[in-house]
């Protein structure tokens, strides 16, 4: 696996996001200067799922760089669609593209491919697990506006449970301290353990809680998210979940002034529209501030080695329990589990707790 590959959030260095964070700025502030710096290169975008945002972004990104793009965003106009392994197609394109950024709904794909890559892998989302360029996004737009990741009352309502964004958001937070965490979702929409117990064992404190109106007064931010719908075994469980958290106008008249609402988009039925005209509704700037921090990714990605992945040795193991996982969908991928919390193994492709 060559070291360079942006899979999971926490891969980075603390010093490493600062920089990254600096650099969209001066990007941002000095477009021109930056127009050509990747001229020659190209990006592959391996979209096995929808996306327009993350997709878009990367792509724009690319572009205002000066490279160009190749990719598919419908996996049955591809090799994909003849049966084509992940394998195969990782080394194909990573012979023709400098990047390649991989968006899948089975989770640990980014990973798998990174193990067959000789270039740069990104992780775009995989599944219900995690999102790491979302949480680059967030943090970025986070450090903008209240010029810190510590000290803060942050409230996350919505899907909890398959949320990607909000498995990476917490992980990455469980790096920084003093800050409190309100978690708002119904019982059966509720953090997964593995990210919970992450989350508590840090030096933040945390709360669950029934409603958006017992906190938003406290809140120094709102991270709503979407239900999400395709993650749901039927229609009737995603209706008896939908339509219970809604942010409106009544309820941000007991906000902060400074509150900072934010959402990884698309936004659904949880926010009321007539809240996208209140000033502290952050959500489209967030979305501008993905295209930036993903420029600086890219750039530093190509131009020197930032990212020091670690490498997990393979091991002799049953299966992976989760039938979401890329090992029970690419048969012949190594088995390899790392350690969390210094005591229990989990998966390394998609962190669900296995017997080693
Ligand atoms: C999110 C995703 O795909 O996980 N969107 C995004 O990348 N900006 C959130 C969602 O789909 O709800």
């Amino acid at each position: 696996m060559k070291n360079n590959n942006f899979i999971d959030f926490n891969d980075l260095q603390i010093e490493d996001l600062e920089k990254l964070c600096a650099l969209a700025d001066d990007i941002r502030a000095n477009r021109e200067q930056y127009s050509r710096a990747l001229a020659g290169r190209v990006m592959a975008t391996l979209f096995y799922e929808p996306s327009t945002r993350t997709q878009f972004s990367f792509q724009t990104a690319m572009l205002r760089l000066g490279g160009s793009v190749i990719g598919f965003s419908d996996p049955s106009n591809s090799s994909v669609a003849k049966g084509e392994s992940l394998k195969d197609t990782t080394k194909i394109v990573s012979g023709y593209a400098d990047v390649i950024v991989m968006r899948s709904p089975v989770e640990g794909t980014p990973y798998a491919a990174s193990l067959y890559s000789e270039i740069p892998v990104i992780n775009a989302g995989d599944g219900g697990h995690l999102h790491p360029s979302q949480t680059l996004t967030d943090m970025y737009t986070i450090l903008k506006h209240k010029k810190r990741w510590t000290d803060l009352s942050i409230g996350i309502c919505g899907d909890l449970l398959n949320g990607r964004t909000v498995h990476s958001l917490l992980k990455a937070f469980r790096r920084f301290s003093g800050n409190t965490f309100y978690l708002i979702s119904t019982k059966e929409l509720a953090l997964p353990e593995y990210v919970y117990s992450d989350l508590i064992s840090s030096n933040n404190t945390v709360h669950v809680v029934g409603s958006i109106e017992e906190v938003i007064d406290k809140l120094d931010i709102l991270y709503m998210t979407r239900i999400q719908k395709e993650r749901f075994a039927s229609a009737e469980e995603y209706e008896r979940q939908s339509g219970i958290f809604v942010l409106d106008t009544k309820k941000m008249e007991k906000a902060k002034k400074d509150l900072c609402i934010l959402h990884p988009l698309p936004k659904v039925d949880e926010i009321e529209d007539a809240v996208d005209d209140d000033e502290r509704a952050l959500y489209f700037e967030q979305a501008k501030c993905g295209m930036y921090i993903r420029m600086a990714l890219i750039l530093t990605l190509l131009k020197n080695d930032l990212i020091k992945n670690p490498v997990y040795e393979n091991i002799d193991a049953k299966k992976c329990k989760n039938p979401r996982c890329v090992t029970n969908h690419e048969k012949y991928l190594p088995k390899k589990a790392k350690s969390q919390n210094d005591s229990e193994w989990v998966c390394a492709y998609c962190e669900c707790t296995n017997e080693k």
